[in-house]
């Protein structure tokens, strides 16, 4: 199907490259076409559906909730908010939470707050958010201010002042960095827009400890790598770093939007009420799809299969990159978001779209790099299919002039 014009969107503005093929459904880990084909999904919305696609659960509370309260603004209060906040705080340990409706959301709300709490100290000087080389926080201004990537900040200027980096995973330059100006440390403990890198422990370590010694707020953006995608709930767990401050999306709700952003005690002065808001943020369809998810994780005990099942995935991979070493490098990642860099000159399109035409979704991410993020109710034999495919799809690349 590659090469075929895209079906079914004409009038969307082309701010995306979509793929020429259009969804009509899903169910776990599988999506069917509007020609009736199945495919696997292990890019899962990227890093979306993490109970995978019309989970009866998820339908049940969306369906009870539409049909009792749809919307009623942060004027007042709900019982779904209410309850999804007790919950995400009690579990991360973190004090409150915010609610709004995307990650790139969050990460503003996540800015505003630090610089606002540093304005209430009296520190109007505490103005720097500090990013990593390689981050990547959302398309809005602000949170593109804190990405690292040029290219998707050309011709949007003039951005917003007060955004600085430093190497992922180099704690001389975090020291060096962290000046008295920095308002926050924003961070993700696994990078997954530019080609699924790892935080080392001991950077992560260094950061909570620098950003206490020079008054910064340690954020972790989980946006990604949060909800069980890496392991345990919350990524930080998987580092025995506690941050400051977490946003968190994608798979909150998995599937509605919703973004979050919680906070520790030690923080939550930071916004007051008339600081920041979002008409949307929080409401009750979002948060009852959210509650829903964390009781069937709770249920399922998600983190403990999801823990094997990556162990499966990457001993698979590794026997792949070894089968052909030509083409892939070895997995990189932890828990179920991995990133396959590929050798030049094969490129990742290829192998995406090589891999949609034999019915198995997979993502892209930076550095010429395959990102996988299958839904964390993947079957060990689901992940044999998806090994076979993509040896097969691999294969066919050696076989036919790399460039073609
Ligand atoms: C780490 C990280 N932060 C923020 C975002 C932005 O989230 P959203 O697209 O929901 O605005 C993303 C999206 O991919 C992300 O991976």
């Amino acid at each position: 199907m590659t090469g075929e014009p895209a079906r079914g969107g004409p009038a969307l503005l082309g701010s995306y490259a979509r793929a020429p093929v259009t969804f009509v459904r899903g169910s776990g880990c599988y999506v069917y076409d509007d020609q009736g084909r199945e495919y696997l999904d292990f890019v899962a919305g990227i890093a979306v559906c993490a109970l995978g696609h019309a989970h009866p659960a998820i339908a049940e509370a969306v369906s009870e909730q539409v049909r009792t309260l749809v919307h009623v603004s942060n004027l007042y209060h709900h019982q779904p908010a209410g309850l999804l906040a007790e919950e995400l705080v009690r579990r991360c340990g973190l004090s409150k939470a915010f609610f709004c409706n995307s990650g790139a959301e969050a990460n503003e709300a996540a800015i505003k707050l630090a610089r606002k709490l540093a304005y209430r100290r009296g520190e109007k000087d505490r103005t720097t958010i500090l990013a990593c080389a390689g981050s990547f926080h959302g398309r809005t201004l602000g949170a593109l201010s804190a990405t690292a990537n040029d290219a998707y900040k050309e011709g949007f200027g003039p951005l917003p002042e007060g955004f600085a980096f430093t190497p992922f995973n180099d704690i001389a330059a975090l020291e060096r960095n962290m000046s008295e100006t920095v308002a926050a440390f924003i961070v993700e403990p696994i990078q997954g827009e530019s080609g699924v890198h790892v935080a080392d422990r001991a950077f992560l370590e260094a950061a909570r400890r620098l950003c206490d010694e020079r008054g910064a707020l340690l954020i972790f953006d989980e946006v990604q790598c949060g909800l069980g995608r890496v392991g345990p709930l919350f990524a930080f767990q998987a580092f025995d770093v506690t941050p400051d401050v977490i946003t968190l999306a994608k798979a909150l709700a998995n599937g509605l939007p919703i973004g979050a952003m919680l906070v520790a005690e030690g923080a939550i002065d930071g916004l007051q009420a008339g600081d920041h808001g979002s008409t949307f943020g929080g409401s009750p369809v979002p948060c009852a799809a959210a509650l829903a998810h964390l009781r069937v994780r709770d249920e399922q005990r998600l983190e403990e299969r999801s823990a094997e099942r990556s162990d499966y995935l990457f001993g698979l991979l590794r026997e792949l990159a070894a089968t052909f070493p030509s083409v892939l490098e070895a997995p990189r990642g932890l828990g179920l978001l991995v990133g396959i860099p590929m050798r030049d000159p094969y490129r990742v399109a290829d192998v995406v779209a090589e891999m949609r035409d034999r019915g198995m979704l997979v993502g892209s991410a930076g550095g010429n790099t395959l990102r996988l993020a299958p839904p964390l109710i993947v079957t060990n034999a689901q992940i044999d299919a998806f090994a076979v495919a993509l040896a097969a799809s691999v294969s066919g690349m050696l076989t036919r002039s790399p460039d073609h």
